[in-house]
């Protein structure tokens, strides 16, 4: 049999598109700005690559501790650490731009008007191939999951971002919401090419020795493997919901994890927590999802999006 084609489109509505060699994506916030892996992994064979969130003005996070090893899973209140976007643009974009690999952009704003700039200001840049706007950190007093938890603010950030730019525009959901297809579907109406979710669920560890809480900033968000099953109820669901694209993110960490995602209806999948035990995590994905299309003869990897819906 031919080698099986992995190709996914993930933002067809876009004129400028965002056609990924494979659907295998490294979730923001875990993978740096790529250039830190590039030593240890093939980076060049990753669907995409999604940056650490970007803010306007450079960010240095909230206090120690900031990760705490749980259960099957992993709490950070890193706070949105980051260079900011003037260093984003002048350091990490000219060398995006002789990469193979596309890179998404993950950027945040304290108010509307932040988003709007930093997708101004992204729009004409080289080696930014889309952004993907993050309306559902849980570690920041203001902005973030804020804009992600009414589909009203959520739709005013969308058009915004999208008045500005004519780069392909992915939202990032909050599963810290009520309904969470109320507002894919208010995101995908204000013009968004696709939506990602899920960002980390809010929570706290205790330590009952100093009998307060570990993480320095009380609460932080959760990740990894115990989140998995939540967030594949919450993809089989907005798939049901949205035409756009789907990304499916929470607990990957193996390549039936990946399958299980994508056969709930997501177009693609982001790997995030699992980068940090084992960095070639996406890589094993690929070559799996590759060798399951084979021994199941499927020719195209889109022939197994939403299958169980
Ligand atoms: C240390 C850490 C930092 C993160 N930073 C960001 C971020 O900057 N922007 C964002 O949208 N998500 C961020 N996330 C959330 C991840 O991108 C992802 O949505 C979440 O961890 C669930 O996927 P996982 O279980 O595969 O890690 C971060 C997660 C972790 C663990």
């Amino acid at each position: 049999m031919k080698s099986p084609d992995l190709s996914v489109q993930l933002a067809p509505r876009n004129k400028r598109g965002l056609l990924l060699s494979n659907p295998v994506l490294t979730a923001s916030g875990t993978f740096g700005y790529g250039t830190e892996y590039a030593e240890v992994i093939d980076i060049q064979r990753l669907g995409a690559i999604i940056c650490k969130g970007t803010t306007l003005k450079p960010r240095p996070g909230n206090p120690q501790p900031r990760l705490w090893e749980t259960a099957s899973g992993v709490f950070n209140s890193i706070g949105m650490e980051n260079i900011g976007i003037d260093a984003l643009i002048k350091q990490k974009a000219p060398l995006w731009a002789k990469w193979k690999v596309p890179v998404i952009v993950n950027i945040l704003g304290e108010s509307i008007e932040d988003y709007a700039s930093l997708a101004k200001r992204l729009g004409k840049v080289a080696g930014v191939s889309g952004i993907e706007v993050n309306i559902s950190c849980p570690n920041i007093s203001a902005g973030g999951m804020e804009f992600g938890a009414s589909p009203r603010s959520a739709a005013e950030v969308t058009a915004a971002v999208r008045a500005k730019t004519t780069l392909p525009v992915i939202v990032k959901l909050s599963p810290n919401v009520t309904d969470i297809t109320k507002i894919a579907f208010a995101v995908e109406k204000a013009g968004a090419d696709a939506i990602s979710l899920i960002n980390t669920l809010k929570g706290m560890s205790l330590d009952i020795k100093t009998r307060k809480p570990v993480l320095g900033n009380v609460s932080g968000g959760l990740s990894g493997p115990a989140i998995k099953p939540v967030a594949l109820y919450m993809v089989y669901q907005v798939a049901q919901t949205v035409k756009v694209p789907v990304i499916g993110c929470g607990g990957i960490v193996s390549v039936s994890d990946a399958l299980e995602f994508i056969m709930a209806g997501a177009s693609a999948v982001q790997v995030g927590t699992a980068n940090f035990t084992n960095p070639r995590a996406p890589l094993d994905i690929i070559a799996g999802i590759e060798r399951f299309m084979k021994k199941e003869g499927i020719r195209r990897v889109t022939e197994l999006i939403g299958v169980a819906l």
